[in-house]
């Protein structure tokens, strides 16, 4: 197989695994047990939270471990707002309309717990707009929540600089609004420092870096007011409670010490890959065009429409031929929907159900990606053919 959709999910890694492997036989303490066993689960947890923290240039004490991007998306947006409102602080929230569906849809759902939300839109490379989000900030606004990369098209945001705006607004009037960042698709690909960002809250998903299902990171600067979406036992400062996924957090951290140390080789390796993989298909393939910005974005990330073709029909002929891509569009109620992001993008809708998405990964090789763009053209041909079958 030639996988090609590491943005939606990757392998272990395997200094994962093993960090993993001591966590998932006889250290199976729980990190609460007073006992030996107990106490070397809590060293492990506090180990990798320690590690997690040098990645992002943070302190142990604001590193939570959650259950994965998604969560620590809903646990930033909710748990925050929700602080600021009880504070008295105000109820508008700024986030943007090509946010991934964990964040739309937390909107979507502060939205019905009567926040004021507004979605910024984005110019036709997927970038947002400064300018709009400037103007959307307003005395009742308490957060702030913008992508760092986008995961369908690559094109990587201005958080730090909407970091500033932010910070400029709130101390001219002595009021604070939070910024959150979803940086699912960042680690391993773009440098990560909470700092420099300038934001109050990051979430991250390991699956996406090298570590395993079911895991993620929640950075919390220092002081951010919080409100805790996970209610129980007091694990992770009170901040998420239930028994601590040891073996999932120990192999988080091994991965992103891995993913953070061999960024340099790695993005410079595979946007070679990248380019040539986008070159060689607008080289091949008639009615195809690349969708996303092409300079300030994803190393990994190549999202190319087909003109005249319903990508799930590409991306079925392609899995045929051993290569696993992923299609655009989402499915709901059983029909295709093409993505709201290539619609925020304004690219038309012709061109959006054609969209298909090559995300690459540390492992894919120069061989894979010749081979690729051979089996494109005529699949694409084919592809095309199906769909007009169908109209
Ligand atoms: C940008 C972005 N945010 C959030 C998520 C959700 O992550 P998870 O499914 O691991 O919870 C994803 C997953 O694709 C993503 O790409």
């Amino acid at each position: 197989m030639i996988y090609l959709d590491y943005a939606a999910t990757g392998p272990l890694n395997a200094r994962a695994r093993d960090a993993m492997a001591p966590y998932l036989g006889g250290a199976f303490g729980n990190p609460s047990g007073l006992y030996r066993i107990g106490r070397e689960a809590q060293a492990a947890v506090d180990q990798a939270r320690a590690t997690v923290a040098g990645c992002i240039g943070a302190r142990p004490t604001e590193i939570v471990f959650t259950s994965g991007g998604t969560e620590s998306i809903n646990a930033a947006c909710l748990g925050i707002a929700y602080a600021m409102r009880r504070a008295g602080s105000g109820n508008h929230v700024i986030t943007t309309a090509i946010e991934h569906h964990a964040g739309l849809h937390v909107a979507q759902f502060l939205e019905e717990l009567g926040f004021e939300v507004t979605y910024i839109g984005c110019d036709g490379s997927g970038r947002i707009s400064v300018d709009e989000f400037e103007a959307a900030l307003r005395p009742e606004t308490v957060l702030a929540s913008v992508m760092l990369a986008n995961n369908e098209v690559g094109t990587v945001q201005p958080v730090a600089e909407i970091a500033r705006l932010v910070r400029e607004y709130a101390s001219q009037r002595q009021h604070r609004v939070l910024l959150h960042t979803d940086a699912v698709q960042a680690p391993g690909w773009l440098p990560l420092d909470a700092d420099t960002l300038g934001v109050d809250a990051l979430s991250m998903s390991s699956h996406k870096f090298g570590g395993p299902k079911g895991s993620g990171v929640l950075y919390l600067r220092r002081a951010t007011p919080f409100r805790q979406l996970i209610h129980g036992g007091g694990q992770e400062m009170q901040k998420r409670a239930g028994t601590e996924n040891v073996a999932g957090i120990a192999g988080t951290a091994a991965a992103l010490e891995f993913a953070v140390a061999g960024i340099s080789e790695r993005t410079a390796r595979v946007r070679r890959l990248r380019e040539r993989l986008r070159d060689g298909i607008l080289a091949t393939t008639p009615g195809a065009a690349v969708n996303g910005c092409q300079v300030d974005c994803l190393p990994n990330n190549l999202n190319i429409s087909f003109e005249g073709i319903e990508s799930e029909a590409l991306v079925a002929g392609l899995d045929r031929r051993g290569i696993a891509a992923s299609s655009g569009s989402a499915c709901s109620n059983s029909t295709w929907e093409p993505s709201h992001v290539l619609m925020a993008m304004g690219v038309p809708i012709r061109r959006a159900v054609g969209s298909v998405r090559f995300s690459l990964g540390e492992a894919t090789t120069e061989a894979e990606i010749e081979e690729v763009i051979q089996v494109i053209p005529g699949e694409a041909l084919q592809a095309r053919a199906a769909s007009l079958a169908l109209t």
